[in-house]
């Protein structure tokens, strides 16, 4: 057996933590810089004779080196996230069943995924059955688009009804989940959310929980809508919605769980949400758009103009229960011109991007504003913690002109 060694020793600096390796007298010893005011960790390794002595082993080590000149590969040519839809009639028929939303073959997934690090979902469970679902995630979101019942797991029993949304941390086993009611279509159907996307592409399992099982009331969520409604000023905006957090975020990122991201927004009759853009990916559920479809929808593309117009946007018609793809990094904006009030329900990774302090929100008149001033910004950190709904309402009288890519919704 050979015997690693980890030995404290100081560096010139006295500040930085570093490791490195070196052989003696047939020994390998494992050198650790601490911080001077650190005591030495004594640890002791012990390993398989040859694990790192076989002759050779530098060729092999080198097999798997490539060498790019930097302009060749600092921008490199991944598969482009699509817009694309997940119509609601996969969870308004059939048997009781999970509907993947998997795109990966279109992404360079390895595993099933529908943005590189969330896989979402629809549930079907019909009224009287039960299924059960599992995912190697750190976060999975569940959001009733209709029905009520109870899901069951290690974290115990929640029940649940249309417009309740409930997570979960790591989770070993399955979560069991039973229909006992249905306002429709025979059957509960959940909008399911998770990040083992990310997992698989770390290569990682989660180990801790990070959060405790928590429950959002449709009741309390409106109620805070409602809340929001009258406060003052409220009159002057376009964009009603609360986002949701959780208590293990509340002094970091205030976002639904430390990856996951999610806010029930309405856009009131007859009113425009103008564009905004983020990196984080956005699964947006449409939880309610005026029948028949047509008059509430989504604008987005990669550009805007100078009056702050998307340029040659994708259309993305509202169908009540059906997800949408918004790209990351995309302007978008929402419009409304029904009669009633129009929610959505986007799902995000900007969790994990908020962490990373790389979710770049921007809102289209703060660029405008920086444009005209001859400025570009390099990042739009300060402006994240801006007012959601302090968006200034433009009206759009152009919008009919715009390409119509309809992606199926309506
Ligand atoms: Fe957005």
């Amino acid at each position: 057996m050979s015997t690693f060694h980890v030995a404290p020793v100081r560096s010139d600096s006295g500040t930085n933590l570093m490791t490195r390796a070196s052989s003696t007298s047939g020994l390998f010893a494992l050198e650790q810089m601490e911080k001077d005011d650190e005591e030495p960790r004594g640890l002791t390794h012990v390993v398989s004779d040859g694990m790192l002595c076989d002759k050779g082993i530098s060729e092999d080590w080198e097999s798997s080196a490539r060498i790019y000149e930097y302009g060749a590969a600092a921008n490199p040519d991944l598969p482009a996230i699509p817009v694309l839809v997940h119509p609601a009639s996969l969870h308004e028929a059939g048997p009781t069943r999970v509907i993947p939303f998997d795109l990966s073959s279109m992404i360079g997934g390895a595993a099933p995924c529908t943005s590189p690090n969330l896989m979402a979902s629809y549930v079907r469970v019909l009224v009287g059955e039960r299924i059960s679902t599992a995912a190697l995630a750190t976060s999975q979101a569940y959001y009733v688009i209709r029905g009520g019942g109870s899901t069951t797991s290690e974290h115990g029993r929640v029940t649940w009804n249309t417009g309740d949304l409930f997570v979960v941390p790591k989770t070993d086993g399955q979560l069991v989940h039973e229909c006992s009611a249905a306002e429709a279509h025979d059957g509960a159907a959940l909008y399911w959310i998770h990040d083992q996307p990310l997992l698989d592409y770390l290569g990682v399992a989660p180990a801790v929980a990070k959060f405790d099982p928590t429950l959002f009331t449709r009741q309390r969520l409106l109620e805070t809508v409602e809340e929001i409604r009258h406060a003052p000023g409220a009159e002057h905006k376009n964009r009603l919605g609360v986002l949701l957090g959780n208590a293990k975020t509340e002094e970091t990122t205030k976002t639904l769980t430390h990856t996951l991201w999610s806010l029930l927004n309405s856009i009131g009759p007859k009113s425009v949400q103008r564009p905004h853009r983020h990196n984080s990916v956005a699964l947006d559920l449409a939880v309610h758009a005026e029948w028949p479809a047509g008059r509430v929808y989504t604008l987005m593309g990669k550009e805007i103009d100078g009056n702050g117009d998307i340029i040659d946007p994708i259309k993305c018609v509202w169908a009540t229960g059906a997800v949408f793809v918004t790209p990351p990094g995309w302007w978008h904006s929402h419009h409304n011109e029904s009669d009633s009030t129009a929610w959505v329900l986007p799902m995000q990774d900007a969790g994990l991007y908020t962490h990373q302090r790389t979710l770049d929100i921007r809102f289209v008149d703060d660029e405008l504003a920086l444009h005209r001033g001859g400025r570009i910004r390099g990042s739009a950190f300060a402006v994240t913690n801006k007012q959601y709904t302090d968006i200034q309402t433009r009206a759009r009288e152009d919008a009919e002109e715009c390409p119509n890519f309809n992606y199926g919704l309506a």
